[in-house]
């Protein structure tokens, strides 16, 4: 399990994402219903922190602009990280929860919930009936290249992944 994030300038950029992150505007929800297939897909996305919505909107635009016809790869940037909901950290959580876990310590459950969200998402999408692509982007994200992901593919979906929409 590796601990979401990179150095200290990521983790400084989402403690304000996190704090700064505006409710999704109208038309910017609408963009989103259109990607999203099934009730149990709604809840995942709408019961997401403000911040996780925005970053799963940028990351599925950023797909979506370079390649427009592949619904697989756009879903799965949109829906990689509906797992951190489970933990409900909020911004100072999520900080030290990341902390401990670059340090191989785990802390209280919901920090080691937060550091497994990308398991937690694959499961849940996976009962979803979500596509194979979908499932397997949300388990490895924050892992090395699964064999069933092209090389392209995870280029793509991890430059979308540094993706951030910010509130207007
Ligand atoms: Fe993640
Ligand atoms: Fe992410």
């Amino acid at each position: 399990m590796t601990a979401p994030g990179a150095g200290p300038i990521h983790l400084a950029g989402r403690f304000l994402d996190v704090i700064l992150a505006r409710q999704l505007r109208p038309r910017e929800q609408a963009e989103v219903a259109t990607l999203l297939r099934t009730g149990a897909e709604r809840s995942m996305y709408w019961d997401q922190a403000r911040a996780d919505q925005r970053h799963g909107l940028a990351a599925a635009r950023l797909v979506r602009s370079r390649r427009p016809h592949r619904s697989d790869l756009v879903r799965a940037a949109l829906l990689h990280d509906v797992g951190k909901r489970s933990a409900r950290l909020g911004p100072v959580g999520r900080s030290v929860a990341t902390i401990l876990g670059r340090l191989g310590l785990v802390g209280p459950p919901r920090f080691a919930v937060y550091l497994d969200h990308g398991r937690i998402a694959a499961q849940e999408l996976d009962r979803a009936g979500a596509e194979p692509l979908v499932v397997a982007f949300a388990l490895h994200h924050h892992r090395e290249r699964p064999e069933e992901i092209s090389r392209e593919d995870w280029d793509l979906l991890q430059a979308a992944d540094r993706a951030v929409l910010r509130g207007s």
